[in-house]
């Protein structure tokens, strides 16, 4: 692949940012949201919330003038992310009931650490009917410890920072997360007149207001998205810039890439892809941020079923994220699950096939694997795909991929 690919807003910074919305009664306009199934279905779920809201052309306008504390359980149980409107829910109405999100293909993933920091903050809590029902009197500041057995969370820092930003007093995040997606989220609450200090650290101080206002953000770029493209560029062998990305967000990926022998130059926000002549196994262990993230460790396997060697690779995160293993191996790789880690025996060309998508990321793993194989490869299920990537077909079409997208028969 050779050219130029424009990075889009992150999903994972713009969904929490949606929901903040709601912690105000005056309008927010919110830019450089991507258009994908997820962010709409956002959408719903703020006007199903009683919100006005609407997506054009990347940009979001949202008014929650009034609304209800409790969402469309069938909206609600679909998406995972949703749960981030339960903070703002609960910090502005004092009450939230919202379905139970439920596991996932990769992994059980309760919500403990959230309920266990409102109950924290002085909310009752109830799990009934697939509900889970959080009321409170009042929000009352408090310290709490919110790391788990992975460690931090993401959505759960998110959600406890938006409860708390009302509550009275001052609330301390101990092992809260320091995802980028977290900072944007804390970006945004300052603007709408948070005080909010301490966010990128394991230690964040939320001294809570009576009243938030209306703001204007532009949501961070996607570093998963950057990190797929990087990783597609160089499974194709190809030289490719990528616009407007954050490389200090990647860390992480940048040095793994380049221990497999790709180069990634930064020119400004711009980012210069190509390898330095054959690929090199290396080990992966995905770790919370800024550690080696877990939604690219899909991905980086399928770069390193082409690197001659053993590749290690050790998902942390999730229990169950090697969905993608059994469809990679459909394509020729050689790899074998042992515990928590994944032995790529690297080097064997890939032939195309018919594979099937199984989340989000796996997809995206599916798609470089097919780029690199000989043949043609046809990916099914894209749905999942279409959550997490905006036009992700027509981006690498325009970087001269050969891809197309399909009606499935
Ligand atoms: C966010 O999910 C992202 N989603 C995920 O991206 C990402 O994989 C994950 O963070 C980790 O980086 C969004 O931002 C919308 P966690 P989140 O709570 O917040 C356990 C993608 O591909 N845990 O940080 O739901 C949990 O089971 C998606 O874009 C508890 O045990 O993840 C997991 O093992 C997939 N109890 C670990 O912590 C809790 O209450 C980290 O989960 C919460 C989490």
């Amino acid at each position: 692949m050779h050219g130029t690919v424009e990075i889009s807003g992150s999903k994972n910074a713009a969904l929490p940012i949606m929901a903040a919305a709601l912690l105000t009664d005056e309008p927010c306009v919110i830019r450089r949201v991507p258009d994908l199934s997820d962010t709409r279905f956002m959408v719903k779920i703020l006007q199903s919330l009683g919100a006005s809201a609407s997506l054009e052309h990347g940009t979001l306008r949202v008014h929650a003038k009034k609304i209800k504390g409790y969402a469309d359980y069938d909206l609600v149980r679909k998406m995972r992310g949703s749960i981030c409107i339960a903070g703002p829910l609960l910090g502005r109405l004092r009450k939230a009931r919202i379905s139970l999100p439920g596991g996932c293909i990769i992994g059980a993933r309760p919500i403990n650490l959230h309920l266990k920091g409102f109950a924290a903050l002085g909310a009752k809590i109830k799990i009934e009917g697939g509900y889970v029902d959080a009321r409170a009197r009042k929000i009352v500041g408090s310290s709490m410890f919110l790391g788990g057995r992975a460690g931090p969370t993401v959505l759960g820092t998110a959600n406890i920072m938006m409860a708390a930003a009302l509550g009275e007093g001052m609330t301390v995040i101990e092992s809260a997360a320091c995802e980028p997606e977290v900072v944007d989220l804390a970006n945004f609450l300052i603007a709408m007149g948070a005080q909010i200090s301490g966010a990128g650290s394991p230690t964040i101080t939320i001294t809570g207001v009576k009243k938030l206002h209306g703001a204007e953000h532009e949501v961070i770029p996607d570093r998963i998205e950057t990190a797929t493209f990087a990783i597609a560029a160089a499974a194709t062998n190809g030289e490719i810039t990528i616009k407007g990305a954050r490389a200090e967000h990647l860390r992480a990926v940048l040095d793994k890439l380049q221990e497999a022998n790709v180069i990634v130059e930064r020119r400004g926000t711009d980012l210069r892809v190509k390898r330095r002549g054959k690929l090199k196994p290396a080990d992966i262990t995905t770790l919370p941020y800024s550690g080696f993230p877990t939604d690219v460790q899909a991905q980086m396997m399928s770069l390193l079923t082409l690197a001659p060697g053993i590749s290690i690779i050790t998902e942390r995160i999730f229990e169950s994220r090697f969905m993608h293993v059994s469809e990679l191996a459909r394509l020729g790789a050689d790899i074998e699950i042992e515990g928590p880690s994944a032995i790529v025996k690297g080097g064997k060309p890939l032939s195309g096939a018919p594979v099937m998508a199984s989340d989000l990321r796996a997809s995206a793993a599916l798609v470089i694997a097919g780029l690199a194989a000989t043949g043609s490869t046809q990916v099914n299920r894209i749905y999942h795909l279409d959550r997490g990537y905006e036009n992700m077909d027509l981006k690498l079409h325009k970087l001269g991929a050969r891809i197309q997208r399909v009606q499935e028969t």
